[in-house]
């Protein structure tokens, strides 16, 4: 039987992904290999949820967001009889590796695959946080930030028209990522982040002096992760005495279609996949250093920390007042 790579979706959705997908179909086809799509994540490879791509089949994607293949969360993956079962069904189909398109959790099933079931694997990184370690950039990250940052101009709009401050939670699991660059790109008064620990007094007292000085209206962006956006809402309009209100973006910001970047990114990623497995590569996690397509020991990948941008998180709050 000639040989093929998997290619699958983890976690959460991002767009890009299906640019992703895409690209790595095509750049298997164009090697000589059968690709095989297996849907939902890890759960498809223990359901039997598999099925040949061809060239066609990934037509009309590469502007599409969410994932064509769909995903889900495996937890039975985390346990050894299932990934010897993935590993078995890996080979039934004559599998020579498996693309991986998700986050941190996805690459250690990957890792798990590869260690207990001898199976190639290789990460790409998709997802909208931009919270993996090893690389400088992940899939969805722009278009998430892009559509938070089109929603933060709407109710900037509604927020001038009332005299109001407007608080807006951003996605981003655990990291402040899309929340520092979409603060710094709507001109918010305060940004709070994970990473930066929290004073709402400081917050207050910006927003009152910034008052005081004739600015009547104000956005504040939190990233999901500080894990208190109502409360912070609450204390900001006691503090200041400004009528505030809170917006949480949510899932808005995984949906649409994926930017220029992602596109371009999702694609270059694949194709590099697709070349490490061609090449008997395994346990590599494809990332992007200096708008360079790298690649990193999945191990390695995942001890790795990542430094939040503490110099754009202090030139956000330098340019409000
Ligand atoms: P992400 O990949 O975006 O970090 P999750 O943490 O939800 O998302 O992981 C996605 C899937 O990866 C899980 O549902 C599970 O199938 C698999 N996974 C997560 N953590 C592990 C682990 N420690 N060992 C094996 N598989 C894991
Ligand atoms: O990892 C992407 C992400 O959207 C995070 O920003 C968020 O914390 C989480 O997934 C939400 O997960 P769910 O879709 O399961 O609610």
């Amino acid at each position: 039987m000639q040989k093929a790579i998997g290619v699958l979706t983890s976690g959460g959705d991002a767009p890009g992904m299906n640019a992703a997908v895409r690209a790595v179909t095509r750049a298997a086809i164009r090697k000589g290999y059968r690709v095989i799509g297996i849907q939902r994540g890890y759960n498809g490879l223990l359901n039997g949820e598999c099925e040949e791509l061809s060239c066609r089949d990934v037509s009309d994607i590469i502007q599409r967001g969410g994932t064509i293949l769909y995903t889900a969360r495996c937890l039975e993956f985390k346990e050894e009889p299932y990934i010897m079962k993935a590993a078995e069904k890996c080979k039934e189909m004559n599998m020579d590796g498996l693309v991986v398109i998700g986050g941190d959790g996805s690459f250690r099933g990957a890792a798990d695959l590869s260690r207990l079931g001898g199976i190639k694997c290789i990460g790409i990184p998709g997802t909208i946080d931009n919270d993996i370690q090893c690389t400088e950039y992940t899939i969805g990250y722009d278009t998430a930030m892009n559509t938070a940052l089109e929603m933060i101009d709407k109710i900037r709009d509604t927020s001038q028209s009332h005299d109001r401050c407007s608080v807006v939670e951003v996605m981003g699991r655990h990291a402040g990522w899309i929340a520092v660059n979409v603060a710094t790109a709507s001109g918010a008064i305060a940004c709070l982040t994970p990473e930066v620990p929290v004073d709402i007094e400081k917050v207050a007292q910006k927003i009152n002096e910034a008052h005081a000085d004739h600015k009547e209206h104000f956005i504040v962006v939190v990233a999901e992760g500080v894990e208190d956006s109502e409360g912070i809402t609450k204390k900001l309009q006691e503090l200041t005495g400004i009528e505030t209100r809170l917006t949480v973006l949510g899932h808005v910001q995984r949906g649409g279609m994926p930017t220029v970047r992602d596109r371009v990114a999702a694609s270059q990623m694949g194709c590099h996949a697709v070349e490490l497995i061609s090449r008997g590569i395994s346990d590599r996690v494809v990332g992007m250093k200096d708008n360079k397509i790298i690649d990193v020991d999945i191990q390695e990948a995942l001890a790795m920390q990542k430094p939040f941008d503490e110099e754009l998180y202090r030139m956000c709050d330098e340019l409000t007042f």
